[in-house]
């Protein structure tokens, strides 16, 4: 099975309005998955339907190769989710909260201290949870969501709200658990420079419909970047470089730079201006980030 989670044309309808159209997911076992979207785009109602917690009107759903039906939710035994805040009882130490839910899913006591120390809160597995600092919260919401070693972890925003150290503690450790804890992790978010950090695959909606899916290299890789060149002769690059179709600004007397070009192409650019006895003194290739792929997919749809 390639896909843990694989949608074929989900549509959603609330009130008349059509909420999600034609939302097609595929998200690889393994992988880190940033579902991206602005707020109202239909991230959380795509990630209700996954959960079986809504029906869809149309399209299919299948999670760990099988498609999900209503009559049948043993599926969910193996997904961990934190959908809005995450809920804890403050007045209990992290042990002790995470006792309950060993007891509800009969695991055993070895669970406890292995997602603690998973999401590093092992030291503190005896302060009282309302002492815990927000992040500290998440993240003993996330160790919960891993008693029983599920296969899939499903976060709507699980930075959100959180201060900059604690964006750090969650994301070093959502980046990680694929290859710690052997899950796949789908989490929405509309943090883009976050989602840049953590994610391997990431798709997007805008209004209810994909704008794009793809694995994040692939997506940086493929939008053009600039290339900016320190050189002699900018005039003479310039007309040479216009001539093969490139677009370029000049930025000083020895400045130029090379707008929406493919990485690949920057050998051949420096080529043709050594052909021409322009010394090259530096060359930068910058890539696209994934919030400029972003608004550029955006700007396709309105
Ligand atoms: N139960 C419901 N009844 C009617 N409309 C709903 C319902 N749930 C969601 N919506 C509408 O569906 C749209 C998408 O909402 P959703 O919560 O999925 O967005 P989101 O991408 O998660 O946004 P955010 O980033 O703000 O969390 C919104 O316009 C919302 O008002
Ligand atoms: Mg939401």
């Amino acid at each position: 099975m390639e896909y843990i989670i694989e949608t074929n044309k989900v549509s959603k309808t609330f009130n008349g309005k059509k909420i999600l159209d034609e939302i097609s997911l595929k998200v690889k076992q393994g992988s880190v998955y940033g579902f991206l979207g602005n707020n109202g785009a239909g991230k959380s109602t795509t990630i209700r339907i996954l959960l079986g917690l809504l029906k869809v009107d149309r399209g299919d759903v299948t999670i760990f190769g099988d498609k999900i039906a209503i009559s049948n939710a043993t599926y969910k035994q193996h997904i961990g989710c934190i959908i809005d805040s995450p809920v804890l009882y403050e007045h209990l130490n992290a042990a002790e909260f995470l006792q309950l839910t060993r007891l509800l899913k009969n695991l055993p006591k070895t669970e406890i201290s292995r997602v603690l120390e998973i999401v590093g809160l092992a030291d503190n597995k005896k302060l009282i949870i309302s002492n815990y600092s927000l992040g500290m919260k998440q993240r003993l919401a996330i160790a919960n969501s891993l008693m029983g070693q599920p296969r899939l972890l499903i976060l709507d925003e699980p930075t959100n709200g959180l201060d900059p150290q604690g964006i750090i503690d969650v994301r070093n450790l959502l980046k990680n658990l694929p290859e710690q804890d052997n899950c796949t992790v789908f989490l929405s978010s509309h943090l883009l420079d976050e989602v840049e950090k953590i994610a391997t695959d990431v798709g997007a909606i805008q209004q209810g419909k994909m704008i794009f899916q793809q694995s994040l290299s692939e997506l940086i890789n493929d939008a053009l970047g600039c290339l900016s060149l320190e050189i002699t002769e900018p005039k003479l690059a310039l007309d040479l470089l216009v001539s093969k179709g490139f677009s370029l600004d000049i930025q000083s007397n020895s400045q130029i730079t090379i707008t929406n070009i493919e990485k690949q192409h920057c050998p051949s650019v420096h080529q043709l201006l050594i052909n021409n006895n322009i010394e090259i003194f530096q060359s930068r290739y910058q890539a696209r980030s994934l919030e400029q792929c972003f608004q550029k997919f955006n700007q396709q749809v309105n």
